[in-house]
């Protein structure tokens, strides 16, 4: 009998194979056999393998009393109690550039699935629709695409993106320019790849440092334009949820978002709970930008962004007021209000503001 290795997670079928057919090796896989069994084989063994499901805790090492080594099939660690295995002297290894391919390839995947659109298309064919217009889509070529954390996976994504036509751009502020320098990448600081930017794709591991890397002031410096739009769900407008969907399928892709704000101050004609509304929307007008909560829009309760957006684009005669459901208003990349929009003024209307705002 050979030395212990314990696989407590699924395995790819040749790595076992491999495993297996060295000699002096007596492989115990315990995948799906529970905690006690992992436990039993554990006693004698001089390795474990595992993947990302098997937590290797303090308690789980202290019945491996044998134990010289914990490998982890994969990269990342955060399923294994470091701290422990270091005071016990067990070495833990990882594989790192194991599947890092897949992931870049996989970032790809999902570039190419939201400008192709193809998850919604796939889907409405699935129902049996074919609205081909519907999911026109938009090319990566002659896009900026800005990688956050330029290490292995990073690279790749690079290599493959500009071979799509994309100019790529990076923020690492560890690696060496000569590798920015290699693969033709502009390294530049967050703010700036940020803002140039068309694509974002990230490849850093999560630290203290990277935590919350994204948030709502560095959303805020990426490319977009907004329209916020005030409804509610019974009211004479509401045919126009329609014309908004439209907005934001034509110009969702260039940046636009469409947000509505259900109220329920004007004629109390409930808009329903929130769920109701979402529901509503979205089965009699197809709505696929977000709903958001009910909210108050005049008044000593209105929310805090309607505050705002009344203040800096007061109604006709400077009335701050709003009059009726589906008043809009139209945000500029640089979160000023460019223009407010009573609620007689159709979707289709606002196009031309929407595109001067989205060049600018
Ligand atoms: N989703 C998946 O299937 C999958 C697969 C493999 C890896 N991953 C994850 O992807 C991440 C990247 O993996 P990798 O193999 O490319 O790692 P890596 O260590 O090769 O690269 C990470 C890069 O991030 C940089 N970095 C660190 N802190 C940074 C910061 N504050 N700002 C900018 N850059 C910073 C580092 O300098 C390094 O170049 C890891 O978190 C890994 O766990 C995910």
């Amino acid at each position: 009998m050979g030395e212990r290795i314990v696989v407590a997670d699924r395995l790819a079928s040749n790595g076992l194979a491999l495993l297996r057919s060295t000699s002096g090796l007596d492989v115990i896989e315990t995948v799906g056999k529970g905690p006690d069994a992992l436990k039993d084989a554990l006693l004698d063994a001089a390795a474990l393998i595992v993947r990302s499901e098997t937590k290797v805790t303090g308690d789980l090492m202290a019945a491996a009393p044998k134990l010289r080594i914990v490998a982890r099939a994969g990269i990342g660690t955060d399923n294994i109690d470091l701290e422990e295995a270091t005071r016990r002297g067990i070495p833990v290894l990882t594989a790192p550039g194991a599947n890092s391919n897949s992931a870049a390839e996989h970032a790809l995947a999902l570039m190419l699935s939201l400008c192709r659109r193809i998850p919604a298309a796939a889907q409405s064919m699935a129902e049996g629709k074919w609205d081909r217009k519907q999911f026109e889509g938009t090319e990566l070529r002659g896009k900026t695409l800005g990688i956050l954390g330029l290490g292995r996976i990073g690279t790749i994504v690079a290599k493959i993106a500009q071979a799509f036509g994309m100019t790529v751009i990076a923020l690492d502020p560890f690696v060496l320019a000569t590798h920015a320098l290699s693969l033709g990448v502009d390294l530049l600081p967050l703010e700036t790849v940020l803002g140039r930017a068309d694509v974002i794709t990230l490849h850093i591991a999560l630290t203290e440092d990277t935590r919350h890397l994204l948030n709502a002031e560095r959303f805020g410096l990426m490319k977009k334009g907004m329209l916020i739009v005030n409804t509610a769900s019974a009211c004479g407008f509401t045919p126009q949820f329609a014309g908004l969907e439209e907005l934001h399928e034509t110009y969702g892709n260039r940046g636009l978002v469409v947000l509505g704000f259900p109220c329920n101050q004007f004629g109390a004609q409930d808009a329903g709970s929130n769920d109701e509304i979402a529901e509503f929307c979205q089965l009699n007008y197809g709505v696929s930008f977000p709903m958001m909560a009910k909210i108050d829009v005049n008044g000593a309760q209105a929310h805090p962004l309607y505050q705002w957006l009344t203040q800096e684009a007061p109604g006709l005669l400077g009335s701050k007021a709003i009059k009726w459901n589906f008043t809009k208003f139209l945000i500029g990349k640089d979160g000023a209000v460019l223009k407010r929009y009573a609620p007689t003024a159709t979707p289709a209307s606002l196009a031309k503001d929407i595109e001067t705002a989205l060049a600018a």
